[in-house]
């Protein structure tokens, strides 16, 4: 992928770049829709990265181009208001807030709309190549706050932290948890066999869906704060007053809060059994993690639910969709000896119902943003 962006970048601009950086998708493992309630996640950097080569321009202008969209734009960083994936690289400029210009190649194996936060790849990948072009020395924690602020407050999608504070931080062979709103980080060793089946639907985010969501979530916190005047989060709703929180909360809000709280409670238990090795309780949780999902959240769709029932039948210790939903990847837990069985009944299920095979991938836990040599 780097080599590719350096050429792209050459071919595309007759210089080499000044200087490449990549960062990586994620998968979560557990802990969906808490991050901006203030709660705990659980994601794992994958294998796919997106690398940014960079060089520089003249003051003021963004010159873009990718592997994916073959034709160069010239963007005016103080006028211009680009939709598409340039928005995101814009974004990047206007949060780390210089006033230089830059040229940009992007090559990516990440794929957009998986539920693999393809986005989070982008921006902390364009955020460490800009600052390596102004010779900036930000911190992993500061890449992730330039590209969430680039998403959130200049593309419009109202995300949490989670996609950038893992494609900033992750470890090779490593989950991360997260508590979202201390920003507390521990690394926990990845274990177990965790494959992904993408259902080919596509969403996005910045349709809607999220920021509904957010928007009810930020209704039920307005409401809850009526009975617990301190409450900053949903997510630190007492787990033991859920009579109270049903009681005080009209549908959908009370469904929505309800699984964040119960949310937030399965992934820091979830936390411990994973570090623990206890990997088909761990497993059980993952199922739970799902339904609430589907049945409080909404978020779910046919293709992720049928997927998740298929692994279960077939024997999978756990599956649950991953990311914002809607659309995406579901997460299988297997026992390795019962894999091939379990990929191929859920194929056939698949197959079944849509008339189409998924693609099932293997989940390697790799590491997060990073500088790369220029070629
Ligand atoms: C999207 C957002 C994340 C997170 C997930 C749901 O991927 O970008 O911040 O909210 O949805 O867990």
């Amino acid at each position: 992928m780097t080599a590719n962006a350096s050429a792209l970048f050459r071919a595309s601009f007759g210089v080499a770049p000044m200087a490449a950086a990549s960062a990586p998708g994620r998968v979560n493992l557990i802990g969906e829709h808490t991050d901006y309630n203030g709660g705990p996640v659980l994601p794992v950097a994958v294998a796919a990265r997106t690398t940014v080569a960079i060089g520089p321009a003249e003051p003021g202008v963004l010159e873009a181009i990718s592997t994916r969209d073959r034709s160069a734009v010239r963007i005016d960083l103080r006028e211009d208001r680009p939709a598409g994936w340039t928005a995101y690289l814009v974004g990047v400029m206007r949060a780390l807030g210089g006033d230089g210009g830059a040229r940009v190649a992007v090559a990516s194996d990440v794929p957009p709309g998986a539920g693999l936060a393809s986005s989070a790849a982008l921006t902390v990948a364009a955020a460490k190549a800009a600052s390596l072009l102004d010779n900036a020395r930000l911190t992993g924690r500061q890449l992730a706050s330039v590209a969430f602020r680039a998403e959130h407050d200049h593309v419009g999608v109202h995300c949490g932290i989670m996609d950038h504070m893992s494609a900033a931080l992750a470890r090779p062979g490593r989950a991360l948890l997260l508590e979202c709103a201390s920003l507390a980080t521990s690394y926990i060793p990845l274990r177990g066999r965790f494959l992904l089946v993408d259902t080919g639907v596509r969403r996005d985010l910045a349709a809607g869906a999220l920021n509904r969501r957010r928007a009810e979530c930020e209704a039920a916190v307005a409401r809850l704060k009526l009975e617990l005047p301190e409450l900053l989060w949903l997510a630190s709703w007492p787990a033991g007053w859920l009579p109270r929180l049903k009681r005080a909360l009209p549908e959908p809000l009370r469904s929505r809060a309800l699984h964040v709280v119960g949310e937030t409670a399965r992934t820091r238990f979830g936390a411990q059994l994973l570090a623990r090795g206890r990997l088909k309780r761990f497993g059980e949780l993952l199922f739970e993690s799902h339904e609430s999902c589907r049945r409080l959240y909404d978020c779910s769709t046919p293709e992720l639910d049928l997927v998740v029932a298929a692994a279960r039948r077939a024997g999978a210790l756990g599956a649950r969709l991953t990311g914002a939903g809607w659309g995406g990847s579901v997460l299988m837990l297997v026992d390795r000896r019962r894999e091939a069985r379990i990929v191929a009944a859920v194929r056939r299920a698949f197959a079944r119902a849509f008339g189409r095979e998924p693609p099932v991938g293997v989940v390697n836990a790799s590491g997060g943003v990073r500088r790369e040599p220029v070629r």
